[in-house]
């Protein structure tokens, strides 16, 4: 049985071991084996996740059954826009996926920033399976980017927000 909770430095070990395997899975497909070592050695160093962990305003969580880390969530608000929070990371190890982890780790984002009232996240336009997750929890295709994750990636992606707020009766 999983619970999510909040990440500390002592999963970050475990975290970039699940990080690589699953984009292993998920991405050898679209961007070859070689391209994904590459960004994985990049994006998911241990001073990188150190960064992300340390961020202000950002939620780091993984999924714990006390043996195994089984899936990892990272989110934090956006320093260019306004009361919007970016879903920056959301994995499922591949064994684990489909039994109800992803659904746990992002209810929980979700609910971290009260201040925001749109999330918004970018994903490859070919990942049928995270595409079918994102519109399955409320999220909608607002753009389109040649360059996922940073300035000079060369990696298009869709760009998904979701409402945070607004479905309350106003009285
Ligand atoms: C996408 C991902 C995070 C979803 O997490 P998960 O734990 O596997 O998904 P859940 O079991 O919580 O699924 C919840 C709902 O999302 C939808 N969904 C999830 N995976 C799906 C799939 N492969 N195909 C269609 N719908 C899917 C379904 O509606 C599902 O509900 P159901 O199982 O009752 O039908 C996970 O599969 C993953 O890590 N994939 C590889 C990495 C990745 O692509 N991450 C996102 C990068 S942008």
């Amino acid at each position: 049985m999983f619970f999510v909770r909040t990440a500390g430095e002592q999963d970050l070990e475990k975290v970039r071991a699940l990080l690589g395997e699953t984009w292993h899975a998920t991405y050898d497909r679209l961007y070859g084996a070689d391209k994904v070592n590459e960004l994985h050695a990049s994006w998911h160093s241990p001073a990188s996740l150190k960064a992300r962990l340390a961020r202000k305003n950002s939620e780091f969580l993984v999924a714990d059954d006390g043996k195994a880390i089984g899936g990892m969530g990272y989110a934090a608000m956006s320093t260019e826009m306004t009361k919007t929070v970016m879903l920056y990371m959301l994995y499922v190890s591949p064994r684990h996926q489909r039994q109800g982890i992803g659904r746990d780790i992002f209810a929980e984002l979700e609910t971290c920033f009260p201040d925001a009232e749109i999330m918004r996240l970018e994903v490859d336009p070919q990942n049928e399976p995270a595409i079918a997750f994102y519109k399955a929890h409320g999220f909608v295709e607002v753009s389109r980017t040649e360059n996922c994750g940073n300035a000079q990636s060369g990696i298009p992606a869709l760009v998904f927000e979701k409402r945070l707020v607004g479905d309350s009766i106003q009285l």
